[in-house]
């Protein structure tokens, strides 16, 4: 199989460009920099790509690699770090730039196989404080910008290239093309990596890791758990047991739904532990939306390890951990923004063969392709994601039962009129969130002091940005007037017009 070795120097975009080669049909493996060159050489890489990172190349503490592997014989592309490290290993000279680019520049690009059908001036993305101030013996300069006059070079002779800026973001108006010119007309790549070969190479690894051993999951009913569940059925089949707790936080009628479709559809063991007292006892007067989180989380995964220390056979344990659940929880050098559920401390005392992560790498539209793959109805798959704090996120302040109630009953109806209206499937998310305030409104000739409910609904590709949804004012109007009908103890409904960023999806 033709792969693409992605060499990381700690850059946060690094799993989005093996995405990229990804979208390309072609399979990109991420190694830390760290990597022996013995071991780069026997992957038979059809090319390399080096990611961007935080550091200065002129810092000898920073990462940096033998110089050798400009001479492997397989093409290089450099990314901003990258791009500066390849000058500085073939002798060229990085310097702090005198004036920094960040956000969106206008390139002007020269002849290059690498953009190939690339208009002359076109906008890319640029993060970086240095530059490259003298270009290295044997390279030429194929892009400029104003405040960089080497913002991308090339040695046609050996197949190296070299950008300063971001190809791999969608600001980068023809980045997509410049990193199908590298594996293409630059690498020779053919395409012949399709979702099939993942679930294969997945289900044939996750075999040979587990062997006769067996795996909890713990499965929320969410996409990417019942991705994970669909992979793991397949490999290993009821040696997995997926343990279901019903945390009393899901929506309407959802935990008897998950029951059933899980266990008609795999072939597999399913628990339910249905904990819903429990966990309000242990959330009674906390208020803060991190410390929440955290207990929703250490309650919910005290149920597993239970599990876990019941069991005979020590297995493994297994979760549907996504790409952008590591990097909103801080993983690398990404800040942390929430503590996202299925990141939590093991206690020392469960011990078990190791963590299963079989979705770490994908994004979430990946996930879902995987997931249609595997013969997951669509149902499923395409169903909208939902935290697994669950409602415990949507409900601000003290979470009760009743709270729970009120907005588990208005996000049905949210969810009744949406899909009356054909909208259901329009929207990456819509749901409903109780903000813990209360108005005064005006029913019958009473006045009324009760809750407000929030809508909020966003469009997104990948989650880690959104655009808050243009849902037409009759729909609005419709659910507007249902929920103040329908709901008891909820007299007003507002629609968040926020986008993220400043705004995450969910509201706490
Ligand atoms: P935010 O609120 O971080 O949400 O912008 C991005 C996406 O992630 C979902 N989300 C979670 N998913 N565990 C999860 O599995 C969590 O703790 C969690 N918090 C948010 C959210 O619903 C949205 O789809």
């Amino acid at each position: 199989m033709e792969k693409i070795l992605v060499l990381d120097f700690g850059g946060q975009y690094n799993q989005l460009i093996a995405r990229r080669v990804r979208d390309n049909n072609v399979f990109a493996e991420i190694l830390p920099y760290t990597t022996p060159l013995d071991e780069i050489r026997a992957g038979n890489y059809k090319g390399v790509i080096f990611t961007g990172g935080p550091n200065s190349v002129y810092d000898m503490q920073s990462p940096h690699y033998s110089a050798e592997i400009l001479d492997l014989g397989v093409p290089i592309l450099g990314i901003c770090y990258g791009c500066q490290l390849i000058a500085w290993m073939a002798g060229g000279t990085v310097s702090t730039a005198p004036v920094s680019e960040y956000g969106k520049i206008e390139f002007t690009a020269k002849d290059s196989p690498i953009f190939k059908g690339i208009r002359e001036k076109s906008t890319v993305w640029m993060s970086h404080t240095d530059y490259i101030s003298s270009v290295p013996q044997g390279f030429e300069i194929i892009g400029t910008t104003d405040d960089c006059p080497c913002a991308a070079m090339q040695n046609r002779e050996r197949d190296i290239y070299a950008v300063q800026f971001h190809p791999e973001v969608t600001h980068s108006e023809f980045g997509m093309q410049m990193l199908h010119n590298f594996l293409y007309v630059v690498c020779g790549c053919k395409g012949e990596w399709v979702m099939d070969n993942f679930i294969e190479a997945t289900v044939e690894k996750l075999r040979a890791q587990i062997g006769d051993k067996k795996v909890i999951l713990g499965l929320s009913g969410g996409v990417d758990s019942s991705v994970a569940a669909g992979l793991l059925s397949r490999a290993v089949g009821n040696q997995l047991t997926c343990v279901f707790v019903d945390q009393g936080l899901m929506r309407k009628d959802e935990g008897d739904f998950v029951e059933q479709t899980f266990t008609s559809l795999f072939d597999m063991n399913f628990v339910r532990v249905n904990y819903g007292e429990q966990f309000l006892s242990k959330l009674r007067g906390v208020t803060d939306p991190e410390e929440k989180r955290k207990i929703i989380g250490t309650e919910f995964f005290n149920v597993f390890w239970n599990e876990i220390r019941n069991q005979k056979d020590k297995g493994f344990f297994a979760q549907g951990t996504i790409y952008p659940d590591c990097i909103e929880s801080g993983k690398g050098d990404a800040d942390v923004i929430k503590t996202h559920h299925n990141r939590v401390n093991i206690p020392s005392d469960v011990q078990f063969a190791g963590v299963i992560e079989p979705l770490a790498d994908l994004f979430k539209d990946e996930v879902r392709r995987v997931g249609e793959k595997l013969g997951i109805p669509r149902e499923l798959v395409w169903r909208q994601p939902f935290p697994g704090p669950g409602l415990g996120v949507r409900v601000m302040g003290e979470l009760t039962a009743e709270k729970i109630k009120i907005v588990q009953e208005a996000d049905w109806v949210l969810r009744d009129e949406m899909s009356k209206n054909g909208y259901e499937s329009e929207l990456a998310q819509f749901f409903c969130v109780l903000p813990d305030v209360k108005t005064v409104g005006v029913m019958g000739d009473h006045r009324t002091y009760d809750h407000l409910i929030a809508i909020r609904a966003v469009t997104t590709d990948d989650f880690m940005t959104a655009d808050w949804a243009r849902i037409p004012y009759d729909i609005l109007a419709k659910v507007s007037n249902r929920i103040t009908n329908e709901v008891a103890g909820v007299n007003r409904v507002v629609y968040d017009i926020t986008s993220k960023p400043p705004g995450t999806v969910e509201w706490a």
